[in-house]
């Protein structure tokens, strides 16, 4: 079980409503704390239940540091086992995907069934009659719960439930997932995996900081969808007043922007196999709704700590150490769509976020160079008063503002100093 620890750093005094210290980048002590506050207290994204689609199908995965197996089991439930041998400590499965009924460690040759079970020990007899199975056994993650295919898990037995941690972030999830007419996202078309030297902060905030940066270093890709297309993407409305309440930061440390951008952009709307789906989507929702989803396309979403949910992108965050960290980036599909419309989605996907995308490229170099601009230690408060005069704070401690507004940042900060001061 996680404890939490007495802060040993005063986290009032690096974060403040418009001003964040630069510290909080750069300190391997408060990158260990985080493990204890967040990483090994909060619930945690972990993956896809259509990862693992098969009896014995897995994954193995990361909570914070710690290894684990996601893997479903011979009655169709998915287990979340820690990925470490009870002997001596080794892991059991080396392998990033696979199918197994049974994980064998290499180190003696203990095995295990996907449930966690001890199916054997080696020589057992050298441990006498009192030797017990059952003592034996891969442990199993605290607690583990799933939203709609999205499993999450905690390594802390106690505290929120799932459903409390999420709260209204649900709605926009739901926004989110409904554009399969079947109401089931897909993620079986492999990952695009990238590095970056910086803090993983950086990324949660360059993911759903408003739309400001936008205009900057993504202009390659708003200018060629706006030749291409006229106008998708087009992020020049996203400062005015028809773009209040646009960035919401929601209870839990949840980001969500509203904000208008078609899920599709590839796609030949006069097709076939677009107009099959889209009745698809009326059979369900009916025509005002539908029409209003293919047009405006799905929010986006940073469900804290570390997923990433953008058009049909859904991305991982993996703190490596103060100063690196993984983000996978996993395409999803729709179930219940004709292929054609997946093909779409994927080439989408793949034109800002594959290997050659115009989005990610330009995130991940921006979030090194930030890190680098950390090491400048004379005057290091970084501000974040964007918006902060025209803010909307509701009653349940939710904020809104405008498409550009900094209040997701600020509430991001509020719910990390609440996080790591144990609270
Ligand atoms: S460490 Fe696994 S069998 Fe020894
Ligand atoms: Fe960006």
């Amino acid at each position: 079980m996680a404890t939490t620890m007495s802060p040993s750093i005063d986290y009032n005094e690096l974060i403040f409503e418009d001003r964040i210290h630069g510290r909080l980048y750069r300190d391997p002590d408060i990158f260990e704390e985080e493990f204890t506050n967040i990483w090994y207290r909060s619930w945690v994204y972990v993956g896809h239940e259509s990862e693992v689609p098969e009896p014995g199908d897995y994954r193995t995965k990361q909570i914070g540091r710690q290894p684990v197996i996601m893997v479903r089991d011979e009655n169709g439930s998915v287990n979340l086992l820690l990925n470490r041998c009870p002997h001596r400590g080794n892991i059991v499965c080396q392998n990033e995907r696979g199918n197994a009924h049974v994980f064998r460690c290499a180190y003696h040759g203990w095995s295990y069934s996907n449930r966690g079970d001890l199916l054997g020990a080696t020589f057992v007899g050298a441990y006498g009659d009192s030797f017990n199975k059952g003592d034996y056994r891969l442990a199993p993650v605290p607690r583990v719960d799933s939203y709609r295919g999205l499993v999450f898990a905690s390594m802390s037995d106690t505290g929120p439930t799932l459903a409390e941690h999420l709260g209204r972030v649900t709605d926009y999830l739901d926004a989110f997932i409904d554009f399969s007419p079947e109401g089931e996202l897909e993620v079986r078309s492999g990952v695009q995996k990238a590095r970056y030297n910086g803090n993983w902060k950086m990324m949660a905030e360059n993911s759903l900081e408003g739309n400001y940066h936008g205009h900057f270093i993504h202009q390659f890709i708003f200018s060629l969808n706006r030749q291409r297309q006229g106008g998708s993407l087009d992020t020049n409305n996203l400062n005015n007043e028809e773009s209040a309440d646009k960035v919401i930061f929601l209870p839990g440390g949840h980001m969500v922007e509203d904000l208008a951008i078609s899920p599709m952009p590839l796609a030949d709307k006069d097709g076939e196999s677009w107009k099959e789906y889209f009745h698809a989507l009326e059979n369900r929702f009916g025509t005002e709704r539908a029409e209003f989803m293919m047009e405006y396309g799905a929010p986006l979403m940073f469900i804290f700590p570390n997923l990433v949910m953008i058009q049909s992108q859904i991305r991982v965050l993996q703190p490596v150490t103060t100063t690196e960290t993984k983000v996978w980036y996993y395409p999803t599909l729709l179930k219940g769509v004709p292929q054609e419309v997946n093909t779409m989605r994927l080439r989408g996907h793949e034109r800002s976020y594959g290997p050659g995308g115009f989005v990610s490229a330009d995130d991940l170099e921006v979030c090194e160079r930030n890190q680098l601009g950390m090491e400048a230690q004379v005057d290091e408060w970084l501000w974040l008063k964007r918006g902060l005069h025209r803010e909307r704070v509701l009653k349940d401690g939710s904020t809104s503002g405008h498409g550009m507004d900094e209040n997701n940042l600020r509430g991001f900060w509020r719910h990390y100093k609440k996080a790591m001061s144990g609270a």
